[in-house]
């Protein structure tokens, strides 16, 4: 049994790589990023220096590990990728460092995650390719000085506003990823559909981009789930009926919100007369992590305007009222 998941899993992971784009030109939406990163890139290669360090940041899902992936190979290095929490100690990271190549990419998701002595070592390397190891113990303990290759890093947070403002002043190019556009998500999933050779009615797709939160992660994800539907009930053939039918299922809405988004606005709204609430209160009367609620709810429904953040805590909206058919309880003081 666990073989089978296992094997499942991996070909999901295969066809998630298979999905990404190579090359900026295949890239789709981000266009002011895209068009930034080009000019550095090319500047970079023409005087044949390492690019600038980089800082991605928005929302998951949104194709920064991507961007990375690009970059490196639109320049032609190595890119090594590791994330914030994977790096507990200056010596694992030590090692990552002394391993690059000239021009290489080092690619830390989750950056704000980074524990604050690896911080620190990240600090010379980034501004003078150099770092400071510590050798012996105690008495006999010395500081010896290791020259790196010129590299570039680039950083990936979704919360830009936990990065310290050494680790900040240090990224030479910092972009935010936005939202894509229904347009954008429209034509991700055109190509994804290309690449799995499937026959997607144009209504389908424009479906499919319209519940992906802005998001080509979801888009991918949803795609998957109504080809499923689509082979086994209509013949592999993805009309918008069968998508309407699948996305429903899977209890998405029209315009992408999901049971836990619901969750989320009808625990304000039911149990908080709408606000204001901390977030620790409606994430424990929900049963979800903080972080999960402000890193991957929480972005989506204040860009579409479904919930305010004021200083006493998150408030529903009028529009949050309206989309979940819910009437305001005026209370005895409004
Ligand atoms: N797949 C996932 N994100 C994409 C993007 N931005 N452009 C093209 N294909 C994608």
């Amino acid at each position: 049994m666990e073989r089978v998941i296992t094997e499942d899993l991996l070909k999901e992971d295969l066809e998630n790589l298979s999905l990404r784009p190579k090359y900026l030109k295949e890239y789709i939406g981000q266009t002011e990023v895209k068009e930034m990163m080009d000019i550095f890139i090319r500047a970079a290669r023409n005087r044949n220096e390492a690019l600038d360090h980089v800082l991605l940041y928005g929302p998951p899902g949104l194709g920064k590990t991507t961007l990375a992936n690009i970059i490196a190979n639109e320049i032609g290095v190595n890119i090594k990728v590791t994330s914030g929490p994977s790096i507990e100690r200056s010596g694992d990271l030590a090692v990552i460092l002394t391993s690059l190549e000239p021009g290489d990419i080092l690619f830390i998701d989750e950056i704000h995650r980074l524990p604050r002595v690896v911080e620190e070592i990240l600090y010379p390397a980034m501004e003078d390719f150099v770092i400071d190891i510590i050798v012996g113990r105690d008495t006999t303990s010395k500081s010896i000085r290791v020259d790196l290759p010129p590299f570039t890093l680039i950083g990936a947070t979704t919360r830009f506003g936990d990065l310290t403002a050494p680790l900040r002043d240090r990224f030479g190019v910092v972009h935010k990823l936005e939202y894509y556009t229904n347009e954008e998500l429209r034509q991700i999933c055109e190509r994804t559909a290309s690449i799995f050779e499937c026959e997607i009615h144009e209504d389908a797709l424009e479906e499919i981009a319209m519940r992906s939160r802005g998001t080509p992660r979801i888009t991918n994800r949803l795609f998957r789930r109504v080809r499923d539907f689509a082979d086994v009930l209509n013949d592999g053939i993805i009309s918008v009926d069968i998508c309407k039918h699948a996305l429903d299922k899977l209890n998405i809405d029209e315009i992408g919100l999901d049971s836990k988004d619901y969750a989320f606005l009808e625990g304000i709204i039911d149990h908080f007369s709408g606000g204001p609430v901390g977030l620790e209160s409606i994430a424990a009367s929900i049963g979800e992590e903080p972080t999960t609620i402000e890193d991957v709810y929480e972005p989506f429904l204040l860009q579409r305007g479904f919930i305010k953040r004021t200083p006493r805590g998150r408030v529903a909206t009028e529009k949050a009222y309206k989309h979940l058919k819910k009437s305001h309880n005026m209370g005895l003081f409004e």
